[in-house]
């Protein structure tokens, strides 16, 4: 998605925009620009591609002034070109948006009507002429900004500064996160407080439906009814020196190689290491009485959910009801009395979560989510926080969000049934003794990461890659899939293991590699069968599992030889091989492993 930052500072801003963008980058972004106010006039510079592009032309064509605004680009409507980067600009105004205005259309027809002359396909030169148009009528800046806002229809965030105004800049958030940063004499906005960290540690997150009016000196926030309120000032938890790969060559590899350790903090802000139990935050609700669990996420964070299903009725005995988010929300299921909605999130700003969140609000269900930013929209709207302590994931593909999500799903089945008695005290010790032990199996598993390098040059000539799974590993092969198609644009779809007869062994010939993640348990036997179906027509099987590699019974292309662990902690576990299956694969492929093409990290829009 796209980001935006905004500066009203005591020296140039320029150099200041182009780093707070570079702390945005990882939401995936086409293109980047700049505009400031200069004795009184604005200017701007654009480029096409990477922020790179955009700081050659501020060498060529440096850009002065101490207020300023910066925007990266994620396409939405309009071609990636510098055409339509923003911010867009007239003599009068100059505006960055992030997100979709969905009358943009009718509000252009408006306005040609009225003689405006539109220069690019984006919706968001719509409110630039729209400001334009309120100071064409005598209308003071913030009162043509406040009018202009009134008629935007959709998901929204936007900041605008003013020719001649060198002292103001407005924001708005409908939608998409926005916020202000309270500096020393100077005043910011940013998508989020990552983009601030350089700058501020205090940070206001604005809400839906607010416009905020900064000057250097002070903030005034208005709500959608034009009341002024006031936002908190909080600590942020972003820190300057987050944007950093260390020696990873990728924030994905360092991510990956991270797990580890953020995988013990999460754990640890769960468990009682010294008695073997689970610590839960109070829910708000009786776990004894919950009469179902719903839970909806997007992408890897739904697949963690799915995950969470299998525990979560396995150990707590509880229903769960579980859909991705763009579907639940439109499905509008109808929720028992005395539901708990789960969402889960790494970013806390998915439209699609953040839209079935209220949806699953507004039918009485107590609502809970697992976020990675607790200071984000989910969990801001949330009842409940479960944080995942995963540290700022940069990386588009989730790896230690995902595995830390897991972390937290594990703690809060074990929890819920320890609550309801479905589990015995021995059973919990024995359940949190797994999860203790993960790290350390991860430590191991990254020591001996050369094998996917010499796998990955085989997966990288595919056209298509089968994962399968039956259990918890299901989720882990749709997972695994996910992380392959998302960052070496390799196609690859996963699949319940017992679906192979269904249809996807068409598929199957000595051209489609089949990712098969079996630990030996109650259905590994079952799994062989299908390797060794697969096997008989000529299917080249990599096979991730605790188990011989002959008890496959058939040929294997390669074996991923994992440690005997708890079947619980599986998942855990096994998403790191695959994890580096994609990696690696994808560094071979010479794609942008951190920032895919077409993908952002954070889909603050449907
Ligand atoms: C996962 O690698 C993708 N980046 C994507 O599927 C992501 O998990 C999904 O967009 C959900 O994002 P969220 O966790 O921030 O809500």
């Amino acid at each position: 998605m796209c980001g935006i930052v905004g500066i009203l500072g005591n020296t140039p801003v320029a150099e200041h925009l182009v780093d707070a963008l570079r702390r945005l980058e990882y939401r995936g972004y086409d293109s980047a620009g700049i505009a400031t106010v200069e004795n009184g006039h604005l200017d701007r510079r654009r480029a096409e591609g990477k922020l790179k592009n955009l700081e050659q032309r501020l060498l060529s064509e440096p850009l002065k002034g101490r207020t300023g605004l910066g925007h990266t680009r994620w396409a939405t409507h309009g071609k990636p070109v510098e055409r339509n980067a923003h911010p867009h600009m007239n003599e009068r105004v100059a505006v960055v948006h992030n997100g979709i205005i969905e009358n943009f259309q009718e509000l252009r027809e408006e306005l040609t009507a009225k003689g405006h002359v539109f220069q690019t396909e984006t919706d968001t030169e719509t409110i630039l002429h729209l400001v334009s148009a309120y100071l064409e009528e005598g209308h003071e800046s913030v009162d043509a900004a406040k009018r202009a806002l009134q008629r935007l229809r959709g998901a929204f965030a936007l900041a605008i500064i003013f020719a001649g105004q060198d002292n103001l800049m407005v924001g708005a958030r409908e939608g998409p996160p926005l916020a202000v940063g309270h500096g020393d004499g100077e005043m910011y906005l940013g998508s989020d407080a990552i983009a601030l960290a350089p700058f501020t540690d205090t940070i206001t997150y604005l809400e839906d439906g607010d416009c905020a009016v900064l000057s250097r000196q002070s903030v005034q926030i208005f709500d959608r009814d034009g009341r002024l309120v006031t936002r908190p000032a909080i600590k942020s938890l972003a820190s300057s020196m987050l944007v950093d790969k260390g020696n990873y060559r990728h924030f994905m590899a360092k991510e990956i190689h991270e797990q580890p350790e953020v995988i013990s903090h999460t754990l640890a802000n769960y468990l009682d290491l010294s008695v073997g139990r689970v610590e839960l935050p109070d829910l708000g609700i009786d776990p004894s009485s919950i009469s179902q669990v719903s839970i909806s996420a997007c992408g890897t964070a739904y697949y963690a959910g799915l995950v969470g299903k299998y525990w979560i009725e396995r150990y707590a005995r509880i229903p769960v009801e579980i859909d991705v988010a763009s579907e639940f929300r439109y499905r509008e299921p109808p929720l028992p009395k005395g539901g708990l909605a789960l969402f889960v999130s790494q970013s806390g700003e998915t439209a699609d979560t953040l839209a079935t969140l209220r949806y699953c609000k507004a039918q009485g269900q107590r609502i809970a989510s697992i976020v990675n930013v607790r200071t984000s929209t989910i969990a801001r709207e949330s009842h409940v926080i479960l944080p995942t302590l995963a540290g700022p994931e940069i990386g588009v593909a989730s790896t230690k969000a995902f595995t830390c999500q897991l972390s937290v799903f594990a703690c809060f089945a074990i929890g819920l049934a320890r609550a309801r008695g479905t589990i015995t005290r021995e059973e919990e010790r024995a359940l949190v003794k797994a999860l203790s032990e993960i790290p350390r199996h991860i430590s191991t598993l990254l020591r001996d990461e050369d094998r996917y390098e010499d796998l990955a040059h085989r997966l990288s000539k595919a056209q298509d890659v089968l994962y399968l799974g039956r259990g918890t590993s299901y989720p882990i092969a749709l997972e695994g899939a996910l992380k392959l198609k998302e960052i070496s644009y390799i196609h690859a779809e996963g699949y319940a293991a017992g679906e192979l007869k269904h249809g996807p062994i068409a598929l199957i010939d000595e051209n489609v590699p089949v990712i098969v993640v079996a630990p030996q348990d109650q259905l590994f036997e079952k799994t062989a069968s299908n390797m060794q179906e697969v096997a008989a027509r000529g299917g080249r099987i990599v096979l991730v599992t605790d188990a011989p590699a002959s008890k496959a019974g058939c040929a294997l292309e390669a074996h991923i030889a994992m440690p005997e662990i708890h079947p619980f902690a599986v998942p855990l576990l096994y998403a790191v091989p695959v994890q580096l299956l994609a990696y690696h694969t994808a560094v071979l492929m010479g794609t942008d492993v951190d920032q895919p093409r077409n993908l952002a990290k954070s889909v603050t829009v449907e």
